[in-house]
């Protein structure tokens, strides 16, 4: 039975809604069958993963090699991996401990359905399984010096240099007024660092050049900063039944947001500014960043 594709991103094109249905169809494959034991972890580790979310990391990884010319089918791996790592770190960002929120992708959170012993182990096994899953695939479709640079942009990314540093800033900052550069680079780590990790998987799995892994990185880090601060704005004007998780929440728990900086006219014009800043790094590779393109219009204009 193919997985139901929850379409919330709605993609303007039908390549990116082709490898959307490749991303669910790969992510379903990659995890472990509620039929196995440990059935309950495996059961909330598929929950976690499954029956939502917008997939925006696998499709950056697969925009950006096809971006190279690159078949999609050598990108399964990566795509998984960093989606594994995202579904994991927003298990653990709803715990009671941190953001306290019961309302994910439209449903219960994780720990509200299964626990928070259960919530925590799905999340400790979603990252090594996004590991196992990028090991595996070094040898089969890369060479190993290229497996080993994609396991270290995923490994720096998800550690104290990226997403966990950028939640322990993010947590440290509540109640303590943030400057704009501080705010920017806590955004940077905590929700930048996958995002520029998913576009250097592909750029690294595509054979990408130096001079075309240093543009793309630009526009990645463009697009992760544009993508928090629209998640900040959606927190302030959006509905909790449009954005599946409850809006309001970052006023409530004192979180330092660009809205609550900056004010919300002044994170309209950021956002922008960062769509521009995406758009002209990936104007000198022409037409065949189009998905890309499309990506970075998608995470400045998206509604949920
Ligand atoms: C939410 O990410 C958390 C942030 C990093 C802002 P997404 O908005 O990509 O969440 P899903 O995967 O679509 O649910
Ligand atoms: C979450 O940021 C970032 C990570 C999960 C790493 P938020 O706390 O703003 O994300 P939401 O709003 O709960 O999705
Ligand atoms: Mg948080
Ligand atoms: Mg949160
Ligand atoms: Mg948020």
């Amino acid at each position: 039975m193919p997985p139901t594709v929850p379409n919330r991103l709605n993609p303007s094109s039908d390549a990116l809604q082709a490898l959307l249905v490749r991303a669910e169809h790969a992510l379903d494959r990659s995890l472990p069958p509620v039929a196995q034991a440990p059935t309950e972890l495996h059961r909330a580790m598929r929950y976690a993963v499954l029956g939502g979310g917008k997939r925006l990391r696998p499709l950056l990884v697969y925009a950006t090699a096809h971006a190279q010319g690159e078949d999609s089918r050598s990108l399964d791996a990566p795509a998984c991996a960093v989606e594994l790592i995202h579904a994991y770190s927003l298990v653990h960002d709803d715990l009671p401990a941190m953001d306290d929120d019961a309302l994910r992708r439209g449903r219960p959170t994780c720990h509200i359905v299964f626990g928070e012993a259960m919530a925590i182990l799905a999340g400790d096994a979603l990252q090594a399984l996004a590991f196992e899953i990028l090991a595996d695939e070094t040898g089969r479709t890369t060479d190993a010096a290229t497996g080993i640079a994609m396991l270290r942009s995923l490994s720096r990314a998800c550690g104290a240099e990226g997403m966990a540093g950028g939640q322990a800033l993010d947590l440290a900052a509540v109640g303590h007024p943030l400057t704009l550069a501080e705010l920017e680079h806590m955004h940077a780590c905590k929700t930048g660092a996958l995002i520029r990790a998913s576009v250097q998987l592909g750029a690294l799995a595509s054979g990408a050049d130096a001079a075309t892994r240093s543009a793309l990185d630009r526009y990645a880090d463009a697009v992760g900063l544009a993508f928090q601060v629209r998640d900040d704005i959606l927190d302030v004007e959006g509905e909790s039944a449009v954005i599946g998780k409850t809006a309001g929440k970052d006023a409530a728990a004192d979180k330092p947001t660009f809205p609550s900086i900056i004010g919300l006219a002044a994170s309209r014009a950021r956002l922008a500014e960062l769509t521009d800043l995406a758009l002209a790094a990936i104007a000198p590779l022409g037409s065949r960043a189009n998905l890309l393109a499309e990506l970075a219009r998608y995470a400045a204009q998206r509604a949920h």
